[in-house]
């Protein structure tokens, strides 16, 4: 058998890096911040560090609007600082990957200021360019961040596509010279010692705005498996795809590694089950566990014998998960614990979002003036000017903000939780005294030690890493229990989702591995009555 790829077995851990730690006291976290705290992640056992975007950008989308690709944002630090973090993680055995932006720039990129000044610019063709239907935009595409996707633009009388902001026009991919920057840019981050690539939003890179299809475009895999012949393939590095409009199909076909693509997609089906169907994030649905547990059946099953999976519940894009699917208050402990057995248990790469790995929560939130993040505040204007009443848009943003995820790191109990000397850039969750890094690592019944032993059990359990899946009561709404089967090892994962004790059978005996609750070291299964937020991994005996 050819040598299993590394990722299968390993971790993933996302840096936010403007909230993750300030090491010069403006507030805003830095590179020499993360390379402060590479001890930290040494110890909680991770393989991979996604680093979200340190390139220069006037920050309309945090980052996710790039001047230069080149180049580090003085506010994170230099050149210097970037290449030193990535020696001292490969010393750590530790791999970077970068955040790749490449469905468009910002619009203070030299492309697009070239672009934007006439139309026989030779950067014109890098981006997509349309006229107006009398005084309106070409066609009715609608931006993610709100409003029409086309902005007109004064110096030539012409509308520009934006799927985001309106800073962050989108490249048109149709342009060769547009894919030969692109390549030349990733591999001077390959030669640079990356360990690889997480490309943002990269299923809308194919799109054909006249026929308004914007995901999974007709030219999409034939660009990624362009990509990956002219920059990574055959370069051992890890590649992920962040996905939002993927379906089973699709991820195998960006993952198959026979098709030379990506290596795994980020796909949020299971991500999208408590919104209206048809509706945007912010129209609430209650949650039900049979459609979660729905969700990723599908995906472990589709992807089981080519493909891969991430399996994640956080990201800087989502709420914290233990505030909205576990217990952020007195089943705290318990529900981060237990949501992390649930996902960890599973058949992909995990990926932990900072913060996490100590049950970090959602902000408490008072008011519209609270929010910085550009999709929740027009949203809060959108809604506002089409009638929604106050309270719905507040529970929405409340829920489903990304500003919950963007709060500082919450290092210590120190002012401004030891994120900050200085003033931070946005608000340090109150919460901080109660909820951090010091007190986790003090309590060996912490969260971080016990995410610490999943990640642990990943690199040693092969029947974690490439185990079959099989999911058991699936019809049961309140327990989430797995079986994984390798070389005759068997392992049953089961959890109680909710605060009520609930009563599961299994016709084994299990010894136990990991659990949240003090346990027997080998327990019954015929008849068990879990309580609040149980979670056992247990050999089946
Ligand atoms: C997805 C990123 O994760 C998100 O934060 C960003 O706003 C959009 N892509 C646009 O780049």
């Amino acid at each position: 058998m050819a040598k299993e790829k590394w990722w299968k077995s390993s971790v993933v851990y996302q840096i936010y890096p403007r909230s993750f730690c300030d090491s010069n006291g403006d507030g805003i976290g830095d590179i020499n911040g993360i390379r402060s705290k590479l001890w930290y992640l040494e110890a909680l056992g991770i393989d991979v560090i996604w680093l979200s975007p340190v390139y220069p950008s006037p920050n309309a989308d945090n980052g996710y609007d790039i001047s230069d690709y080149y180049g580090i944002s003085a506010e994170y630090g230099t050149m210097d600082d970037m290449k030193a973090l990535i020696h001292e993680c490969e010393n750590r055995g530790i791999k970077i990957m970068m955040d790749l932006v490449v469905n468009h720039t910002s619009d203070e990129h030299f492309w697009f200021m070239e672009a934007k000044r006439s139309k026989d610019n030779p950067y014109r063709d890098y981006y997509i360019w349309k006229k107006g239907v009398k005084d309106n935009p070409p066609n009715k595409m609608e931006s993610c961040f709100g409003g029409n996707a086309w902005e007109y633009s004064e110096e030539t009388g012409e509308y520009y596509l934006h799927f985001y902001h309106k800073k962050q026009p989108d490249l048109n991919w149709e342009n060769e010279n547009v894919r030969r920057e692109i390549w030349n840019m990733m591999n001077y981050w390959i030669d640079l010692g990356i360990g690889g690539f997480r490309m943002d939003v990269i299923d809308v890179i194919g799109k054909v705005p006249d026929k308004e299809i914007k995901e999974n475009g007709p030219k999409l895999h034939a660009y990624l498996q362009e990509m990956n012949r002219e920059t990574f393939g055959g370069k051992n590095l890890m590649t992920v795809g962040e996905c939002w409009g993927a379906d089973t199909e699709s991820g195998k076909l960006y993952s198959d590694p026979d098709r030379n693509e990506l290596d795994m997609i980020f796909q949020f089906e299971q991500m999208s089950v408590d919104q209206i169907q048809g509706g945007q994030k912010w129209d609430l649905k209650p949650f039900a566990l049979t459609a979660l547990k729905e969700a990723f059946a599908k995906w472990q099953k589709a992807l089981e014998k080519k493909g891969w999976n991430s399996l994640f519940w956080n990201s800087h894009d989502l709420p914290r998960i233990v505030s909205r699917w576990g217990n952020d208050k007195e089943y705290r402990v318990e529900s981060a614990k237990m949501l992390a057995t649930v996902l960890h248990g599973m058949k992909g790469t995990p990926y932990i979002y900072q913060g996490e790995e100590i049950g970090m929560t959602n902000y408490p939130f008072a008011g519209i003036e609270d929010f910085f993040d550009v999709e929740s505040v027009n949203m809060y204007r959108e809604r506002k000017q089409s009638g929604y009443k106050e309270e719905d848009i507040m529970k929405s943003l409340c829920a489903k903000s990304r500003d919950n995820a963007r709060t500082p790191m919450q290092w210590n109990s120190s002012r401004e939780a030891g994120f900050t000397e200085g003033i931070p850039w946005c608000r340090v969750n109150p919460n901080y005294r109660e909820i951090n890094a010091e007190k986790a690592l003090e309590d060996k019944n912490s969260i971080f030690y016990y995410y610490r032993e999943l990640i642990r059990l990943r690199k040693e359990e092969p029947v974690l890493v490439h185990g079959t899946f099989e999911m058991l009561c699936p019809d049961d709404e309140n327990i989430f229990a797995y079986r994984r089967e390798w070389n005759g090892k068997k392992w049953l994962i089961v959890c109680n989702f909710f605060e009520e004790p609930a009563v599961f059978h299994y016709p084994a005996r299990g010894r136990v591995i990991l659990s949240n609750y003090r346990q027997e070291s080998v327990i019954r299964l015929e008849q068990i009555t879990l309580r609040p937020y149980e979670a056992v991994i247990c050999e089946l005996i």
